[in-house]
Order: C-alpha cells, then sequence, then structure tokens
C-alpha cells in the first residue's frame, strides 16, 4: 500500500461508473489531483449541464466522446480559485472565475486549464456565470465558421436553447439577421433577441421562405432534430452555406460541415468576452431554465434530456 498523494483531494461528485440511463447517476468521491502546469483546481459553485452531458452518460456518443469510468460530466463551471499550478501568473487563490472544464464539473472540486477561464464580475452570479461557458464558445466558433457578412440573412433551427440564446445575440452585435425555429412559446424570446420567429416541422421551408422573401446565405443546424438538412441545403443554395452542430450522421450524409469544437482557433478566450461585453453592456440574456442542487443532477438531465431548454439548466454546487 502506498501512501495517498498529499496533492489530491477526496471531492464528492455525482458520476457513473457505467453508460446507462439516468439511473447510472450516482453520488460517488474522487480524487483531484493538485493542479499541474498550466492548471488551477477550482471549488465549483455552479455547474452548467448540457445536452453534452446525457449523450457522454447514455453511451451515444462514444465513438468520439469516449469517457473511463467512473466518468463524471459538466464541461462548464464558476467558481473559486483554490490552487494554481506552479507556472501559472494569471490566477490567484480567491479569484472568483467562470469557464469550460475538460469534464468533471458535476463535482465539489474540479481542475481548469488556466487560459479558459475569465474572470467572473461582482455582479454575474454563480449560476449565470456557469451557464455561459460551452453555449457561448459554440456560439461564437458556429458563427466565425460560417462567415455569414454583415447584413446578411441565417436562418438558426433550434435557436431558444443555451447555443440559440447567445448565438442571436453575438449576431446581433454583428449585424446578422437571423431567422429563428422555436416552438410558439419561444417566440417571444426570440424576437426580444432580434430575430425572427418560426415554427419548426412540417412546412418549415415555406415558413422561411414568407420570412426571407430574398432567400437566407447561411444555415446553423443546432437542434439536430427532424431530418432539416436537405431543406437547409436547399434555402442555403448549398451544402457549404449549412454547418451542423448536433447531427453529425445527417452532415455527413447531405455533405454539410460539422463542428464538434476540435478546431485549432481559440474560440474560448473571444466568446467569454463577447459575453462579457454584453453582460457589461447592453445585458446578456441567458434564462436559467431551472436550476437544480447537485445531488440532484439526475433530474436535471432528465429535463435536459426532454429537449424543450429555454436558454440553460444550472447545478449549484457546495
Ligand atoms: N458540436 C458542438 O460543439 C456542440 C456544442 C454545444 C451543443 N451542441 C449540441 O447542440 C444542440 C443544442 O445545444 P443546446 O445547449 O442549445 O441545447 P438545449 O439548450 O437543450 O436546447 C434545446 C432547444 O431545442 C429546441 N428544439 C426542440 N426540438 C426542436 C426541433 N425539432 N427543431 C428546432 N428546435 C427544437 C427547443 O426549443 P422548443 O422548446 O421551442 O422546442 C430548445 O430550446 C445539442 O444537441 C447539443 O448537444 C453541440
Amino acid at each position: 500500500m502506498t501512501d495517498a498523494d498529499p496533492g489530491t483531494l477526496p471531492t464528492k461528485a455525482i458520476g457513473f461508473a457505467e453508460y446507462g440511463g439516468l439511473d447510472v447517476l450516482r453520488p460517488i468521491e474522487i480524487e483531484v489531483p493538485a493542479p499541474g502546469a498550466g492548471q488551477v483546481r477550482i471549488a465549483v459553485r455552479a455547474a452548467g449541464v448540457n445536452p453534452l452531458d446525457h449523450k457522454v452518460r447514455s453511451g451515444s456518443i462514444t465513438e468520439f466522446f469516449p469517457v473511463t469510468f467512473p466518468a463524471v460530466t459538466g464541461y462548464e463551471v464558476a467558481g473559486v480559485v483554490e490552487a494554481v499550478g506552479e507556472d501559472v501568473t494569471a490566477w490567484q487563490v480567491g479569484d472568483e472565475v467562470f469557464g469550460a472544464v475538460h469534464g468533471g464539473g458535476y463535482a465539489e472540486h474540479v481542475l481548469a486549464t488556466a487560459d479558459k477561464l475569465a474572470r467572473k464580475p461582482a455582479g454575474l452570479g454563480w449560476e449565470q456565470a456557469a451557464a455561459i461557458p460551452v453555449a457561448a464558445e459554440t456560439a461564437w466558433r458556429s458563427l466565425d465558421l460560417l462567415a455569414v457578412e454583415p447584413g446578411g440573412t441565417l436562418l438558426v433551427h433550434g435557436a431558444a436553447g443555451g447555443v440559440g440564446t447567445i448565438l442571436l445575440q453575438f449576431a446581433r452585435q454583428r449585424g446578422i439577421r437571423v431567422i429563428g425555429t422555436a416552438s410558439e412559446a419561444n417566440h417571444p424570446h426570440l424576437r426580444d433577441l432580434g430575430a425572427v420567429p418560426v415554427v419548426y416541422g412540417d412546412g418549415l421551408a415555406g415558413r422561411v421562405r414568407a420570412a426571407a422573401p430574398e432567400g437566407v446565405d447561411r444555415v446553423l443546424d443546432a437542434a439536430g432534430l427532424g431530418g432539416v438538412l436537405p431543406l437547409s441545403v436547399e434555402l442555403a443554395g448549398g451544402a457549404e452555406n449549412v454547418l451542423a452542430i448536433a447531427d453529425w450522421q445527417g452532415a455527413a450524409e447531405h455533405g454539410v460541415r460539422f463542428t464538434g469544437g476540435t478546431e485549432p482557433a481559440d474560440y474560448q478566450g473571444p466568446a467569454l468576452a463577447g459575453a462579457l461585453a454584453l453582460f457589461e453592456g447592453d445585458g446578456l440574456v441567458l434564462p436559467l431554465h431551472r436550476v437544480y442542487p447537485l445531488a440532484e443532477a439526475a433530474e436535471a438531465q432528465r429535463e435536459s434530456e426532454g429537449g424543450h431548454v429555454r436558454g440553460k439548466i444550472v447545478l449549484t454546487v457546495g
């Protein structure tokens, strides 16, 4: 038997030891190591819940997102820096930060890469801060990859979720006109963000043409549902004008680019800066659909899996 590494910290988490349904999620204890080069350890106050979490837990995306067990999902957090790697100068113990992490967010402590974090303004709540990083990075990356010109028209499938809600605000800043699909109940939300809402489902192409008689320049499929890629390719005048973030199989089938965040460019830094600029300017709109304590992470994932989140679901920790 060897002595425990004095740098590791026993940490309460909600994790799983096998792929499966919500019932595989259990309270577990994990060992979080001392931060290495370029890392900080964060005492987590809140963790964002994303559809990625339940997809990873169910085992439906193991071919490009395998995990080792016991696994702890949670890819964005807000919290307090409690230890820094020896080469880290940007952060000090006690700093309040938020940002993306490589899993492990459903826990009281997590390791983070120092340059993936931003300082949390005092006026930004823990839950609100934890809701930002994944949606903001994805939205920023999608807009950059789509390269919509100012004055151009973008159709967004699934505009009322976490990614869509932030993307609409970044798009407005860039002078892009957005047609967004959502259920009727979310149309006021989309209108408040400057988008033109249309209902998804049968007859969608006709509704989009009515909303944008001059046509759409680009399409983002942020829903990955309902087989919308063929009509998207037609509306945008070619597969090269369409980007998918959820339906990778459909994207491959229809010659559409899929982005999973593996591009070499850093989108996280500009995205967090962009979200903070909104927060400090006209205001960042990111409704908290529901907030759960960490112990109810399974309920949070049940809600997320239902597919009708407006804004974000967040877990409070500690
Ligand atoms: N590739 C990447 O890098 C990346 C990064 C982040 C997220 N994602 C993926 O992108 C997707 C969206 O993420 P998210 O965080 O925005 O999800 P979310 O917050 O759970 O949003 C779900 C939204 O989808 C809408 N929706 C449900 N059925 C729809 C349909 N048939 N057509 C259009 N919209 C529909 C819902 O609106 P209504 O309630 O109005 O129906 C809801 O607002 C997820 O599949 C996620 O895994 C990928």
